[in-house]
């Protein structure tokens, strides 16, 4: 007998039915509760509400879990490319030696963006924020690919979409860098691999090859592959419900990227930074800062800390912990804001106001030391998530048209005035 849960309004009951994901979860299906009930359900930043039935990404914020496709993001982060695990992320299995292969000469054919997509580049003040560029220059992507705005396409003009979208983000990034430094823009190299070629066309020189790091090229893919997807946040929530209006591609990435940019979502990343540099200059005390996170009068929060799901450590967060120590150390730095976090983590840790609240680091807590190791700016550390989490974005995007999900539009309760009359502006 299926399980149904009972709702009593009055005197009447009704059977709401019950479906449990491949995970064990549960949820009660209210598809029809208005039709039945003349009722709507009111759960204000979706904290109870789940939005789609997916099969991308699974976690488990009490056990600190988190799969993609089934595979645990440990074993994907320590034996995987960011590439392999794009591929698995939109296509939904791991790929053949011949599948990779054919899947990374596609992205190599289109890495080239238009030359008129320069003067967008051009139009940006030269310290304008590199994510509202990357959001504005993604959404003028389409502007070349008028084949992409059809919103019914073929799957071969919608995996054309897919590969086109995910091949030039890296140079566009990578340019958006460059043209913040004032240096002239470099052209992708299609002799290399998606990642090495990103930051060859970041960190090479105009002139000569220049051999990346393999330190550095290892350290990007981990940390792009620990960013790819993480089921229904914010940004990804953002893409799906723009793309189910029949956006194309680039309208829904843009808008994912918008999302991600909040500090309170992908922009926590630069927000640590900036935090833990603040402590710094004011003379390291994280017992000062501690108190005032947990100051309801002081707007100051512990960036880096908290998450609507995990309320155990982020699996991503220990990974790219260990991952710090191992790429300063290669690499010959010694970063004094790694010191302050780790302090932070552990007074944090012990103090009952976060362990009460269940706040542990998140992702952004440490990715941050390791792209200002890698040489990235910090401005630069949002745009590199949304780098990492585009994979995930066209997966849930490409999963919503899939599935032929309806358009979002969410019910609301008025709390607003009832009835009033036009009064003249002479009488008011
Ligand atoms: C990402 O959803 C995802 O999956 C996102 C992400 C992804 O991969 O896509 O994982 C990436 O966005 C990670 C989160 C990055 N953001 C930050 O690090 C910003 C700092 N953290 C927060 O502002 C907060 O923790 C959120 C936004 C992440 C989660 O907020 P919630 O779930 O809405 O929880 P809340 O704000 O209601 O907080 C619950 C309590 C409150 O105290 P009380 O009112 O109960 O007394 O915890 C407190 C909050 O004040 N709290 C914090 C805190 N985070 C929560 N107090 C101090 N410092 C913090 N960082």
């Amino acid at each position: 007998m299926a399980e149904t849960a009972q709702l009593k309004i009055g005197d009447k009951t009704f059977e709401l039915p019950v479906i449990e994901g491949t995970e064990g979860e549960k949820a009660i299906d209210i598809s029809k509760l208005r039709d039945q009930t003349g009722y709507v359900t009111l759960d204000i930043g979706y904290k109870n509400t789940g939005a789609t039935k997916s099969a991308i990404t699974f976690l488990d914020g009490e056990q600190g879990i988190l799969k993609y496709r089934g595979y645990p993001i440990e074993q994907l982060a320590e034996k995987s490319s960011f590439i392999e695990v794009a591929y698995l992320l939109i296509y939904g299995e791991l790929p053949t030696a011949d599948q990779l292969k054919a899947f990374q000469y596609e992205l190599s054919r289109h890495t080239l963006v238009h030359e008129d997509m320069k003067k967008f580049f051009d139009g940006f003040p030269s310290k304008s924020h590199p994510m509202g560029q990357l959001s504005s220059l993604v959404s003028a992507l389409s502007a070349f690919y008028p084949e992409s705005l059809k919103p019914s396409q073929t799957t071969e003009e919608l995996n054309q979409s897919i590969i086109k979208m995910l091949a030039k983000m890296a140079t566009v990034v990578s340019w958006i860098y460059k043209k913040s430094l004032g240096h002239p823009v470099i052209y992708p190299k299609n002799k290399y691999d998606y990642v090495t070629n990103f930051l060859y066309m970041t960190f090479g020189q105009r002139t000569e090859d220049v051999t990346i790091d393999p330190v550095v090229i290892d350290a990007m893919n981990k940390l792009l592959i620990l960013h790819a997807d993480h089921e229904q946040n914010c940004s990804a929530s953002t893409v799906r419900i723009v793309g189910s209006s029949d956006s194309n591609i680039y309208a829904s990435v843009s808008a994912g990227i918008s999302a991600l940019w909040g500090p309170l979502h992908g922009g926590a990343n630069q927000a640590v930074i900036e935090m833990l540099e603040k402590i710094k200059e004011d003379g390291g005390d994280t017992d000062k800062w501690i108190a005032k996170a947990k100051d309801k009068n002081d707007p100051f929060r512990l960036m880096g800390f908290g998450h609507r799901v995990y309320k155990n450590f982020d699996p991503r967060a220990k990974i790219i912990k260990k991952a710090c120590d191992d790429i300063l150390e290669k690499l010959g730095i010694n970063d004094e804001v790694l010191e302050i976090a780790k302090k932070l983590e552990e007074v944090a840790l012990k103090d009952p106001y976060f362990v009460e609240r269940k706040l542990y680091p998140n992702v952004d807590f440490y990715s941050g030391i390791i792209y200002r190791a890698l040489g990235f700016p910090t401005d630069m550390f949002t745009v590199l998530f949304a780098l990492g989490r585009l994979p995930g974005w066209i997966a849930q995007w490409k999963e919503m048209k899939e599935n032929k999900e309806p358009i979002g539009r969410p019910r609301q309760i008025y709390v607003g005035a009832t009835s009033k009359e036009y009064v003249d502006i002479a009488n008011r």
